[in-house]
């Protein structure tokens, strides 16, 4: 089976795809840690970053991930685009696509805007989150960091807590973590648990002290206010409560259980600052992670030909 041309999701990545890629990301790994933070390995190409929606972490990795690989990097302001004129998505790509770019890396709130633009594009294209869809390369990121800091990815005990329902990262995490065999557990308030979590391969736990016993990782996610639309908790206090991690319930966990969040935090929230600052937090390893991982994604979709990724 060939690899897929695109990063959408992960239909048609096997296990082997994904190890290949975190392995790629190991060699780059390094190659942001050393005094000069450049290696030619795709110089000549053209990435472009096109985000309908807000980012901090994916937007400036991805910038710096295709810096770092010497690629010439655009990022479209949508805010300052012809967008704001109307333009529509399709010929918003197609306008981009007709300058040659060789990858185009893009977010979007409506959940398949990458699909929709893959089919309209030669080039390849990498979805940064789309909606309450995917979040592929956050749930690479997020293995790299497992596999460093757990020294293994294969048959974890993970739990998922927060608005589940909204989240692109736990539906591409709860993919990917199947790939090796890891019981996946989610917990949250009713009205944000998935209504599809047997098809998602997760067991639905009732309280976060039932999905915390004797997990290895537990990832945290942020209540999202801008998708709840007519949803409403009572009370985020009540929230932080019911659902929020401190040092006490985390004991809960295995000795040594690695705390994730993709950010951004509402601390006090869904994490106590002690939590997420503390021994057992990976929140900074994530965002280093993400650039390595960008790099390697990036290579893996423009970078045909270069052997040794880190040296080309
Ligand atoms: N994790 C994540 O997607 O963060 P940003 O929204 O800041 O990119």
């Amino acid at each position: 089976m060939t690899s897929p041309r695109h990063l959408l999701d992960f239909e048609g990545y096997g296990r082997d795809d994904v190890l290949s890629i975190l392995d790629a990301a190991e060699a780059f790994f390094e190659v942001s840690r050393r005094p000069v933070r450049k290696v030619p390995t795709l110089r000549g190409k053209t990435i472009i970053n096109l985000f309908y929606e807000n980012s901090t972490r994916t937007r400036t990795s991805f910038e710096l991930a295709g810096k770092r690989l010497s690629a010439d990097v655009v990022n479209m302001s949508v805010a300052a685009s012809s967008v704001k004129k109307g333009e529509t998505l399709s010929d918003t790509v197609r306008t981009l696509e007709a300058m040659q770019p060789d990858v185009i890396v893009m977010r979007h709130g409506a959940s398949g805007a990458p699909h929709f633009v893959a089919k309209r594009v030669r080039c390849a294209v990498v979805n940064a989150g789309d909606g309450t869809h995917a979040h592929p390369t956050q749930a690479l990121l997020d293995a790299f960091t497992i596999r460093r800091r757990v020294g293994r990815l294969d048959n974890l005990i993970v739990a998922i807590c927060g608005d589940i329902a909204h989240s692109r990262v736990a539906r591409s995490a709860a993919e990917l973590l199947a790939l090796f065999g890891a019981e996946v557990r989610v917990t949250g308030p009713r009205t944000l648990l998935p209504r599809d979590a047997a098809a998602l391969g997760v067991r639905v736990m009732p309280t976060l002290e039932s999905a915390l016993e004797g997990v290895d990782v537990v990832m945290m996610l942020r209540i999202q206010q801008e998708r709840l639309g007519g949803t409403r908790l009572p009370s985020l206090r009540e929230y932080s409560r019911t659902f929020g991690l401190n040092r006490e319930l985390l004991g809960l966990a295995k000795p040594g259980a690695l705390v994730m969040h993709p950010g951004p935090m509402n601390r006090g929230v869904e994490i106590s600052p002690e939590v997420a600052d503390g021994p057992s937090s990976a929140v900074l390893d994530q965002v280093e992670a993400g650039v390595a991982v960008r790099m390697a994604v990036l290579y893996r979709m423009a970078g045909e030909g270069a052997s040794n990724p880190a040296e080309a």
